[in-house]
């Protein structure tokens, strides 16, 4: 008996140690131009990234626009705003939506960051600081343009993925934003997400094109992390308020979203996994799921 309960506990131990020593990666999540799928990216790039074993946070950082909870169908009680008024801690305000996923909700109130005082900002700061090490990713889903709050996460975050369309109003949003972060001296590396494309071919052409343009104009190495097709499912799920990863597990934005999330933690892709022994563990370990 004894030696079962000092089982469990180091069982715990062990698993809390764990969870204290992630090497957190923060993304902010981007783009140019307004309603390109950044929210929808964002809460389906995480729901992905955590059935590939990640722990993940979805911030919901767009102000004005936040959005995410209404999207997974999940009311929130507290959200950013009680943290900035300190009503709330940050533990308070995270939230878990469909498959335990944590996120943080917008809330009305995101406009007062502009407003606080620099004690209240400082709080904020440590409040948010105290995340660093209890997730692999934390995904900061931010406004269309650039707002002041907006290159504030831009800054800090390590990543920042510029969603663009394949129309090129989209691109040349997505580029003019890219050159404004550029001329603020912001250090940050860029990766580029094509969403809406009407095939491979439409998707690689206009990851290409910007990533060619920000090469020679900007002298800035845009990689892209692949393309999200144009999915009827994608608007269905919306108003099902449920992530499309969730509703419809077989549809191609779903399995795009797979393919980004695993170049995204460079894994090999499903098709690789195809053959030899890798391919012949990968099977078995789906099976005895
Ligand atoms: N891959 C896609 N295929 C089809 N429609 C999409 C796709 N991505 C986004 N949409 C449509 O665009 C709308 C806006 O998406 P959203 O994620 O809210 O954009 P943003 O956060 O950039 O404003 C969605 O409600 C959906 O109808
Ligand atoms: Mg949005």
């Amino acid at each position: 008996m004894n030696d079962q309960a000092e089982a469990l506990r180091n069982l715990v131990k062990n698993k809390m140690l764990q969870e204290e020593s992630r090497t957190t990666r923060v993304v902010t999540v981007t783009s140019g131009k307004g309603g390109v799928g950044k929210s929808n990216f964002s809460l389906n790039f995480a729901i992905t990234l955590q059935r590939l074993g990640k722990k993940v946070l979805v911030f919901d950082a767009d102000i004005g626009m936040a959005n995410i909870d209404v999207l997974m169908g999940v009311s929130s009680t507290y959200n950013l705003y009680h943290l900035l008024k300190q009503e709330k801690t940050i533990w308070d305000i995270v939230q878990a939506g469909p498959e335990g996923l944590n996120f943080i909700a917008g809330g009305s109130g995101f406009k007062d960051l502009l407003d606080l005082s620099q004690e209240q900002l400082d709080g904020f700061a440590e409040e948010i600081g105290k995340l660093h090490g209890k997730y692999d990713v934390i995904l900061f889903d931010t406004g269309a343009g650039l707002s002041k709050e907006t290159v504030k996460f831009i800054s800090a975050a390590q990543e920042t993925i510029v969603v663009t369309t394949p129309e090129p109003t989209s691109i040349t949003d997505a580029y003019a934003l890219i050159k404004m972060v550029k001329a603020m001296n912001v250090e940050v590396s860029f990766k580029l997400i094509v969403n809406r494309a009407a095939d491979n071919r439409e998707g690689k052409q206009t990851a290409d094109k910007i990533s060619l343009v920000a090469q020679r104009f900007l002298q800035s190495e845009l990689p892209s992390l692949g393309f999200v097709p144009d999915d009827p499912n994608v608007s269905k799920a919306v108003k099902r308020q449920q992530p499309f990863t969730i509703a419809y597990p077989g549809c191609d934005a779903t399995l795009a979203i797979e393919r980004i999330a695993r170049q995204f933690l460079d894994l090999p892709q499903d098709s690789e996994a195809g053959g030899g022994v890798k391919g012949f563990l990968h099977k078995m370990f789906k099976l005895s799921r």
